[in-house]
């Protein structure tokens, strides 16, 4: 990691005002929380920054489609995104918005520079248009069939199914996803931003002193900085929800343009609120004293290791210092998907269990690579049970109520005969300090446990319950060296359960402790009495949120998917209209479709593809395999022995994973926020190999 100066910036990537917070998107808040609660407890002046991200397509047509103003959309999500984030703790200094004063200002001053430098100029594009709905159209938002393979239904820029990329007018039926129509290419005047005469100061700063963690380094460098960098078309034509290019009337900031200067206004904002210097954050030649760290996902760092950057360096602006770059999140091994309730938004989570055991299960498995992490549903209630609990909650549960009830509620001297033990244990704070601020999270939480251990081991070896009876002040010795321990692990733990160790801070009857104070001695005094501290993680609770989380999806429509805030959200519900019926065929043409009733012998979900499982089918007299795009929509054992329809004289495909022969039919619905799709059905009782005419 890098050096950190002492005031030091924190952002977490702006959430989209579109769609729920879920468990997914916790990953990354906790994450940097954890961080800047460590920074604040070193004493840094240490700020945590974050805002709404309210502009784009998506958000613009998400709020004409429930007939509000796309402003009151975004601030009713600011307040319920902020709500869930104080529900898990996450403390921000400022939560703002990017439809601010602050962040037009901000992305007209980084606009009007990179322009006045000769970075920016305008070019004709043809572009995808739907001349129905009166607008352009992103590639999200169409789709059709795929001019490679044949397969239905895939997005406007690339297939799910044989990974082709393309231009959706090279779709074979390419439709708009909003109205159904197909759609035309216009022309457009848009800006660009030439990204390859950057290429340089990118390079270097990339490879900068520990601007990245070398994983993410090498990814940017075999990726992009290997290759010509491509100039990016930073606006959009009406109607969108944005900010408009100053001289233009009717052309907007590509959202990507003015989102990360949210960082930007949401500073600017605050130092307003509190009479801070914003110069002092943000001004190249003002702010060295300054360090400047954005948390983001994989998905998202091309755009903050590459544009930003550009953007920043030739605007007067200052140039993060560290880009940290996290993995996804799976649970239980699989992608998050709203069907089999593992897509938990932060509401549903909170309703059933203590936002703590997650902060301290992903803490435990986070590093500062871009690996991803799974949450293991059975693994996470027998971790956070077996260590914070057990571990640390019983023992300071324990001892509290040991010296409350039997020993007047006081502690006494630490016996001369456990100094070591406990210097020796306090000697790990400084290691355990620099870990938190490598993000090195899991090996610190192994740390500490390591010490929890040890004090559980002391008390029960110690063994004041007994003493207590011939000795009451050898029992109070013990108690007194157990609570220095327990005062020791508390301070370790707070940035990652902040309320737990409050309320043992309570319980002991201290002023909230700095890192500082972790190595202080606690004797001869009372304690704060004894408080119930964090309950056991029931595995009844975490089905039932499942289970809420499933019915939610069943209940909204919502097939696959993990909510619809990334820039992909499309058609409402109640926007769902058919598509144009197809052209007439004549009753030869369809004969010569050969359907048949198949049995399915076994199902696998092709790991390397998004979309694909594996079918081996018995078609009566033979058996057959076929890759079926339903990994989104079925589970593979929920397939066996059923029945299905294949189109059975379908010319066989060669995919990359194998033979596909013949297809699966199943009716659908594909917008892009909700998708639905059924399996046609056939009696199970129905032999295979009967043909359906
Ligand atoms: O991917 C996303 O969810 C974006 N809303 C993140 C924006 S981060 C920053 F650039 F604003
Ligand atoms: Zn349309």
């Amino acid at each position: 990691m890098i050096p950190l100066k002492n005031r030091v910036l924190v952002t977490s990537a702006l959430p989209y005002a579109n769609g729920d917070i879920h468990i997914g998107h916790l990953v990354e808040y906790i994450q940097t929380d954890v961080f800047v609660r460590f920074l604040k407890m070193t004493g840094r002046d240490a700020l945590y920054m974050c805002a709404s991200d309210t502009h784009g397509t998506p958000i613009e047509i998400k709020a004409s489609q429930r007939g509000i103003d796309p402003e009151e959309m975004v601030a009713q999500y600011n307040r319920e995104h902020l709500a869930d984030f104080e529900g898990f703790h996450i403390a921000f200094d400022r939560f703002y918005t990017t439809h601010s004063d602050e962040t037009r200002r901000h992305a007209e001053a980084i606009f009007t520079a990179c322009r006045d430098k000769g970075l920016i100029e305008t070019r004709e594009v043809e572009l995808t248009y739907c001349e129905h709905d009166g607008r352009f159209l992103p590639d999200r938002y169409v789709r059709g069939t795929c001019p490679k393979c044949g397969a239905l239904d895939q997005y406007g820029d690339n297939c799910e199914v044989c990974g082709t990329t393309y231009e959706p007018t090279d779709m074979k039926d390419a439709r708009c996803v909003i109205c159904g129509n197909p759609p035309v290419r216009r022309k457009s005047v848009h800006y660009f931003f030439k990204l390859g005469a950057c290429h340089a100061d990118l390079a270097e700063w990339v490879h900068g002193e520990e601007h990245l963690h070398e994983t993410t380094e090498n990814w940017i460098e075999a990726n992009f900085l290997s290759q010509e960098l491509r100039d990016w078309d930073i606006s959009r034509d009406p109607p969108y929800f944005g900010f408009t290019i100053p001289g233009e009337t009717d052309k907007f900031f590509y959202v990507w343009m003015d989102a990360p200067v949210g960082y930007i206004g949401t500073t600017d904002k605050f130092c307003q609120e509190t009479g801070r210097s914003f110069d002092e954050y943000w001004k190249q030649g003002q702010s060295e004293g300054t360090t400047i760290i954005h948390f983001i996902g994989k998905d998202i760092a091309y755009f903050h290791i590459l544009f930003w950057p550009a953007m920043l360096m030739n605007s007067g602006y200052h140039v993060p210092d560290r880009v940290q770059v996290h993995g996804f999140l799976t649970v239980n091994g699989e992608k998050m998907s709203k069907r089999t309730g593992t897509a938990v938004s932060a509401r549903t989570y909170l309703e059933h269990l203590d936002p703590q055991y997650l902060r301290y299960y992903y803490a435990a498995k986070l590093g500062p690579t871009n690996a991803d992490l799974d949450l293991n549903l059975e693994d996470f209630v027998n971790r956070v049970n077996a260590e914070l609990v057990n571990k640390v909650v019983n023992l300071a549960s324990r001892t509290l109520k040991f010296v409350d009830r039997r020993l007047d509620g006081r502690v006494g001297r630490i016996p001369e005969q456990d100094r070591a033990m406990l210097d020796e244990a306090r000697a790990r704070v400084d290691r355990i300090g620099h870990d938190y601020e490598d993000c090195e999270y899991a090996r610190a939480l192994r740390a500490i446990i390591e010490i929890a251990e040890e004090a559980n081991k002391y008390f029960q070896d110690a063994a004041p319950f007994t003493s207590i009876k011939t000795d009451p002040e050898a029992a109070r010795g013990a108690c007194t060296t157990a609570t220095n321990f327990i005062k020791l692990v508390a301070g370790l733990l707070k940035p990652v359960v902040p309320a737990l160790v409050a309320d043992i801070e309570k319980s002991l009857a201290i002023e909230p402790m700095t890192w500082e104070d972790l190595k202080t001695d606690y004797e001869d005094r009372a304690i704060g009495g004894f408080e119930r501290l964090l309950e056991r993680v029931d595995m009844k609770k975490v089905q039932a949120m499942i289970e809420q989380t499933r019915q939610q999806s069943e209940s909204s429509g919502e097939g696959a998917g993990a909510g619809a805030s990334r820039q992909d959200a499309g058609v409402a519900d109640e926007q769902w209209k058919p598509l144009p019926i197809a052209p007439e065929i004549d009753i030869e043409t369809f004969a010569k479709v050969d359907l048949r009733v198949a049995r399915v012998l076994e199902a696998e979900d092709v790991k390397e593809s998004r979309a694909l499982l594996r079918l081996k089918l018995d078609l009566g007299d033979h058996e057959r395999q076929v890759f079926a795009g339903m990994k989104n929509y079925v589970k593979p054992e929920d397939l066996v022995g059923k029945n299905v329809i294949v189109v059975a004289n379908l010319k066989p495909r060669k995919m990359r994973f194998g033979v596909s022969q013949g297809m699966v039919v199943a009716a659908g619905v594909k917008g892009v926020e909700h998708e639905q799709v059924w399996l046609l059905g056939v009696s199970d009782e129905a032999r295979p190999g009967a043909r359906i005419s």
